[in-house]
């Protein structure tokens, strides 16, 4: 199956949650018709009525809810917002939906409580998992598990990076290009076993915030011509 790519609509899987509304908000202040992806569809469209409080009318047009799978089958790229625990039985469910889409995969693989522990997946990765789990039909590509939903929701300008990665150069330029539509700085990290040093990272993030009292820490890239 050929994969479209030209996004005009992007699914949010598990969109209702914290980090799914964050990149929602800042996609749809981009331009991009956003689809809110839940198990439940009125959860869907309590998550699209929050939402909206904080866009124009004409932003608001560009969003809508819908469950899962439909929301999926409606776009070009999905992405997904879910808890680890839940990450295995989610991509099977939607595995049919996925196919022939790109997935942009947020997950940090944390298990609880040992949160500011880094865990390491058997596959390598998260992202890693997903594709395993795919398969081929669909593209993953690992993006946005430094970046806090709290600075996704705000309007500031975010002083983070994000470090993309994929199968292919294909894969990382649609995933900078979708970071870069939120504002933020886009990195190739290269093939999607890098992609446990971002989804690490946050347990770092995670620690360095529990010591300084503080939510949203993340990280830049230095002395490198920035675009
Ligand atoms: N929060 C952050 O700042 C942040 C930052 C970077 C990365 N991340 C990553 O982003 C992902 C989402 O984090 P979050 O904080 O947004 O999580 P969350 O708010 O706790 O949950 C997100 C959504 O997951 C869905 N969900 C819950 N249980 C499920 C199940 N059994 N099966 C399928 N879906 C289920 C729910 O959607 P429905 O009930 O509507 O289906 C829920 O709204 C995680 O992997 C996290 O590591 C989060």
């Amino acid at each position: 199956m050929s994969i479209e790519t030209e996004i005009n609509t992007i699914a949010i899987i598990g969109g209702t949650g914290k980090e799914g509304k964050g990149l929602a908000y800042r996609w749809v202040k981009a331009g991009y018709k956003v689809i809110i992806g839940s198990r439940n569809m009125e959860k869907a469209q309590i998550a699209v009525a929050e939402l909206a409080e904080k866009l124009t009318d004409q932003e608001q047009k560009l969003l809508s809810g819908d469950e899962n799978g439909a929301a999926v089958r409606q776009s070009q790229l999905a992405v997904l917002t879910v808890p680890y625990q839940f990450h295995k039985d989610i991509l099977s469910s939607l595995k049919n939906d996925l196919a022939g889409k790109y997935l942009i995969d947020v997950t940090v693989p944390l298990v609880p409580p040992k949160v500011s522990t880094v865990q390491v997946p058997e596959e390598g990765s998260a992202a890693l998992q997903a594709q395993m789990l795919l398969g081929e039909e669909t593209t993953v590509i690992s993006a946005f598990q430094n970046i806090s939903f709290g600075l996704l929701l705000s309007d500031e300008k975010i002083e983070c990076d994000v470090l993309v990665c994929g199968k292919n150069v294909e894969a990382r330029e649609i995933g900078q290009k979708m970071v870069r539509a939120t504002g933020l700085t886009a990195w190739d990290a290269g093939p999607l076993e890098n992609s446990i040093v971002a989804e690490g990272f946050t347990s770092v993030l995670i620690r360095i915030n529990k010591q300084a009292g503080t939510k949203n820490a993340g990280i830049q890239i230095t002395n490198v011509p920035r675009d």
